[in-house]
């Protein structure tokens, strides 16, 4: 089938445009009647006593994030590595372990070989992917489908959102087999989690402002995105975009890992983008980002209504988003990342849907 970019200007606006709608359709595809979750029955959570994740670029950055769900919901520990570095590490695989593997694709070379080597240590292998024929799909014990469609831009953004969504029923899934979560803190999770699709329309509309900061940005040589919790794979997450189809220089760090290193950059060249929603770590994740004003960097807060009242005050350049239960805060500030990097690429006028050196899915070693 061949898929055209049905008015947008470039694959990746219409698959970002596309995220409540494809969210929507992996949501319903694993809820029945939105009660109950629908996964195979052989996927039993009681069997493990850990989890450990494999994969690469924006797939591995989706395993980092769900970390913080399984632990917090779960209590199951879970280890999250880039495959390069699994593959050849020998990592010993100790009885009782689910290993699992996150792609797009499902060829990606280096989570392939992680894969079979798991396999050879008889561990159990659940794969989450968008190609459900693909060898990575075909190899496992289980696999389960994103359902995001045909995702052609290079830079990876509704398979990202639909790969956290099923990691989320995943570890409620976890929670709820392991007796860490009642039937009404269930539902509420669920609920929640099909509120997303209608708070990411409401994200994207702000597509103009974002546009606006993206402007500014476009101007810069570095950036920094800060997150805590949860939100610190997605300030990754953010820095990977933009560095990929921007070719500016950015880096994701922890807001606490500030003072260890990156402080140092910060100057009034220096944008700084803090994602914050308005969670128990938000005043820690503010005090980080007084210390960036103090030294006179440019701060781009994305937050919503609450953060930015209590915080919003001297800050360059101000995102709001909606309210969010804290759990799934990073699928919906994903969104902001995404478009913040698509705006910037297109205002510095750079190959947004095939950028340099970069490939779709990358099969060779
Ligand atoms: C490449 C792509 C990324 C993707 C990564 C992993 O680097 O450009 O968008 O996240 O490979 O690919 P996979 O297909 O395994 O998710």
């Amino acid at each position: 089938t061949r898929v055209e970019k049905a008015g947008h200007k470039h694959f990746m606006a219409k698959e970002i445009a596309e995220q409540p709608i494809v969210l929507g359709d992996a949501i319903h595809h694993y809820l029945d009647d939105g009660a109950a979750i629908l996964l195979p029955e052989t996927l039993d959570f009681t069997q493990y006593d850990r989890i450990t994740m494999v994969a690469c670029g924006t797939a591995y950055l989706a395993c980092l994030t769900s970390k913080y769900w399984f632990e917090q919901l779960s209590g199951l520990p879970v280890d999250v590595d880039v495959a390069s570095e699994f593959r050849y590490r020998e990592p010993p695989i100790p009885a009782r372990t689910l290993a699992v593997f996150v792609s797009q694709s499902g060829e990606t070379a280096d989570t392939l070989a992680a894969l079979r080597y798991c396999h050879g240590k008889a561990a159990t292998i659940l794969s989450v992917v968008n190609v459900d024929e693909s060898s990575i799909a075909r190899e496992s014990d289980i696999a389960l489908p994103i359902l995001a469609g045909v995702e052609i831009g290079v830079a990876s953004t509704k398979a990202f959102t639909c790969q956290l969504t099923v990691m989320a029923l995943l570890a409620l899934r976890a929670a709820q087999q392991r007796g860490q979560l009642d039937q009404t803190a269930l539902a509420e999770h669920l609920s929640a989690l099909q509120n997303l699709p209608g708070l990411m329309n409401i994200a994207l509309a702000q597509s103009d402002e974002i546009k606006a900061v993206a402007q500014k940005l476009a101007e810069a040589r570095d950036v920094l995105f800060l997150g805590r919790g949860a939100m610190y794979p997605l300030a990754l997450e953010g820095a990977l975009k933009l560095k990929e189809i921007s070719y500016i220089h950015a880096e994701g760090y922890a807001s606490g890992e500030l003072k260890h290193g990156p402080i140092a950059l910060v100057d009034k060249t220096v944008p700084v983008i803090v994602m914050a929603p308005h969670d128990k770590l938000f005043d820690k994740t503010v005090s980080n980002m007084q210390e960036v004003l103090a030294r006179g960097g440019k701060v781009v807060l994305i937050t919503n209504n609450r953060g930015a009242k209590e915080a919003g005050e001297g800050v360059w350049q101000l995102i709001q988003l909606p309210e969010v239960p804290d759990l799934f805060a990073p699928i919906l500030y994903a969104l902001p990342a995404q478009l913040l990097a698509y705006h910037t690429a297109v205002a510095k006028g750079t190959d947004v849907d095939q950028p340099r050196n970069l490939a779709k899915s990358v099969t060779v070693e």
